[in-house]
């Protein structure tokens, strides 16, 4: 099936939802004194920091750039979320960084994985929400049919840097392996309190990995 590049989008935002719930999860463990997984953590900081970079982020720059060119009122959000992408970038090494030296135990690196995971589940969900709520609706609503052919030309090479069809696979396969790891069901009513007004039961992720 095809999907619109909009609705590719956002099933991308229902999987990085379902891991920033994970993060969310072992970062209440390390806040109530447990073990959290450093393992699962690292795993999750990884794919946020390359599955984005790699293939969402020069997806969301194709609608993005055109938004911006037919001088839709999103300039100034545009530049937000270019610069949030960046900064989420910085955050996100410095969490791999935090998750691996977690097993050392130092108190220091804990407390400084509970701050700095705090403000970046707070920079992500706010900046996935102003996406979803208003960005992905004003490229709906402005776009043109030839603006969706050449974003889906363009996207297609993105999504295949090598002509082997196997870019998202690849992120994939390490998405499933962390998913293995969480609880369906504890991710599922975690999902509805980190993304308000969602249906647990209706997440994209569900859809998007068939
Ligand atoms: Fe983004
Ligand atoms: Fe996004």
């Amino acid at each position: 099936m095809r999907l619109h590049p909009i609705t590719k989008l956002q099933h991308e935002h229902g999987n990085m939802w379902r891991v920033q719930v994970a993060i969310r999860n072992q970062l209440d463990l390390l806040e109530h004194g447990g073990v959290p997984d450093a393992v699962l953590l690292a795993n999750a900081f990884y794919y946020m920091r390359k599955f984005p970079s790699a293939v969402h982020h020069p997806k969301e720059d194709l609608v993005f750039d055109r938004l911006v060119k037919i001088g839709a009122p999103v300039q100034d959000l545009v530049k937000r979320l270019h610069a949030q992408h960046v900064e989420l970038y910085v955050l996100e090494e410095m969490l791999i960084e935090l998750a691996l030296q977690l097993p050392a135990g130092r108190s220091e690196s804990r407390n400084r994985m509970l701050l700095l995971g705090r403000q970046y589940l707070a920079t992500q969900a706010e900046h996935m929400q102003t996406e979803e709520q208003t960005v992905f609706p004003q490229a709906r609503k402005h776009l043109r049919s030839r603006d969706w052919k050449a974003i889906r030309e363009q996207a297609r090479e993105i999504e295949d840097p090598m002509f082997d069809g196997k870019a998202p696979e690849r992120f994939q396969y390490l998405y499933d392996y962390m998913m293995r790891e969480v609880g369906d069901e504890e991710l599922a009513a975690a999902h509805a309190t980190v993304v308000p007004g969602r249906k647990p039961k209706s997440a994209p992720a569900a859809q998007a990995r068939k």
